[in-house]
């Protein structure tokens, strides 16, 4: 199942619960959160407190992404301010697989996430334990930056893994999703499309992300080359994972 998860990081922030419903008004069916240490990337945005706003407005899964060190330290606070889901990077977690555990144990649906220079193998041994990997196609940090097209090719990677491995993990995308690229992202395997400027930096948040979602939606239609148009489409289930998550 397609799906569009708005970044609010491109959002104004003043008027962040109205940004994001006008977002699910269009479509959308998770809202990503960016969270930024200032140390792993060189940015700051927001903490558990926002989050717990944002859960008291909104009943789609909030989506969090840590972009920062020593995630373990503040995965219990954003698992009480309301994160459904939570994905930490590859290249942050020294005990990745403890990381992931400490995840589900409060009650959140595990992710990981690869920055561009990161190969898919690095994931081998923890693709059972996570609901979605998430393939960074910028470099994270901010939001606006051009897409870098060598993801393509990791989401390819991803499908066909998951496939001969008969597990569940959903392949989500972050970073510069526009109506440009993101018929080559559904293409290649991706199932949950964070977009942020596509939907908030111009224009009406809600007709933005019916249109986009819509691209995203036709291209999934469009057979793939060396796939078959189900796993193009992404009809992975969460099933699959030795958590033994929902
Ligand atoms: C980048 C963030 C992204 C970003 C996407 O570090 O993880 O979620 O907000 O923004 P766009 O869609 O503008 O590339
Ligand atoms: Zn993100």
């Amino acid at each position: 199942m397609i799906e569009l998860a708005p970044s609010i990081l491109s959002a104004d922030f003043a008027r962040l619960g109205a940004e994001a419903q006008a977002a699910v008004d269009g479509g959308a069916t998770v809202l990503h959160v960016d969270v930024m240490d200032g140390h792993f990337v060189p940015n700051i945005t927001i903490g558990p407190p926002v989050l717990a706003s944002l859960r008291k407005v909104s009943k789609v899964p909030l989506d969090c992404h840590l972009m920062m060190e020593r995630p373990d330290e503040f995965i219990p606070a954003f698992a009480e301010a309301g994160a459904d889901w939570i994905s930490v990077h590859q290249e942050a977690c020294v005990h990745l697989d403890r990381t992931l555990h400490l995840i589900a144990a409060h009650g959140c649906k595990p992710g990981v996430v690869i920055n561009p220079a990161t190969p898919v193998h690095a994931l081998d041994e923890v693709l059972p334990l996570v609901h979605h990997v998430l393939v960074m196609s910028v470099n994270p940090g901010f939001g606006g930056q051009s897409f870098i097209y060598s993801s393509l090719k990791k989401i390819e990677l991803l499908s066909k893994i998951r496939e001969s491995r008969r597990l569940g993990f959903r392949i989500e995308v972050d970073g510069g999703i526009h109506h440009d690229t993101v018929a080559d992202v559904v293409r290649s395997g991706a199932e949950i499309l964070v977009a942020g400027s596509a939907i908030f930096e111009q224009g009406n948040p809600s007709a933005n992300a019916r249109l986009l979602l819509k691209s995203a939606l036709d291209a999934a239609k469009q057979p793939v080359q060396g796939f078959s148009s189900a796993v193009a489409g992404g009809t992975a289930d969460d099933g699959g994972n030795s958590l033994g998550l929902p």
